[in-house]
């Protein structure tokens, strides 16, 4: 899986690539990522990539032609992506997308700075427009770094045991049931019976309605989103 990363800030990343899973990852040449700052591709003797909004307002707006032709210039290098841009306007991100994106050979993730990007960006390179949720961030790389990272995991072989994404959280729609280790006990509070008898058909079903209880108390509308109704 290969991941293109457009951004004026190309460092931002180093310490989120190098450790643990991801950076294994990338070690084992399960993932690459490749950075394209578009600031390279200015002609100006200041090497300006923004711009004051036609029509007025506060704030400067992303020029086109940087950003276009660092996302050229990356396909151009490395082949064809499917190409993404970091936006609060964009749809919001979930596991079902997450998991989708990951069909896809390579990903270029196009983050903005400032008040955004030019509109005719997305005109003329952007496939798909993505949100990391309700929210608005200084920059699209935090929002690009947790793509690379969600869909980095349904790479096989990233994750120790493929069945990991098959049982968290969002993977049958609902959130995780409660996870417990050692000690049996801490400041009084006792690791439920059920998970020490090993018994596990009561364990499956216990961790089940735990699941179901969680998700409907915290997030109802995962519930009606699969059809099964907030109050079943
Ligand atoms: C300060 S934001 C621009 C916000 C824009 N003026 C608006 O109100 O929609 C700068 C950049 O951060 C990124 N960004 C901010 N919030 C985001 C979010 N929730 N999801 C994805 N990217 C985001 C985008 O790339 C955006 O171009």
């Amino acid at each position: 899986m290969e991941f293109e990363v457009v951004t004026l800030f190309p460092e931002m990343f180093e310490s989120f690539l190098v450790g643990s899973i991801l950076g294994k990852a990338r070690e084992a040449g399960l993932i690459r990522v490749f950075f394209t700052n578009p600031r390279d591709f200015t002609s100006d003797r200041h090497r300006s990539v923004d711009d004051a909004p036609y029509g007025g307002g506060v704030g400067m707006v992303m020029k086109p032609e940087p950003i276009v032709l660092a996302i050229e210039s990356a396909i151009a290098a490395r082949g064809p992506a499917h190409r993404i841009l970091l936006t609060p306007t964009g749809t919001p991100l979930t596991q079902a997308k997450v998991h989708s994106l990951a069909a896809h050979p390579r990903l270029l993730l196009t983050c903005g700075r400032y008040e955004g990007i030019d509109e005719r960006v997305r005109e003329l390179v952007i496939d798909e427009e993505l949100s990391l949720g309700d929210f608005v961030l200084t920059g699209g790389e935090v929002a690009a770094m947790a793509i690379v990272d969600a869909v980095s995991r349904y790479v096989p072989g990233v994750l120790g045991e493929q069945e990991s994404t098959a049982e968290e959280s969002f993977s049958h729609g609902l959130l995780e049931y409660p996870q417990y280790t050692r000690p049996a006990e801490f400041r009084g509070h006792r690791v439920p019976d059920v998970l020490l008898s090993g018994n596990h058909e009561r364990i499956r079903e216990w961790r089940h309605e735990q699941a179901m209880l969680r998700t409907r108390e915290r997030r109802p509308d995962l519930l009606t989103k699969a059809g099964e109704g907030a109050d079943s």
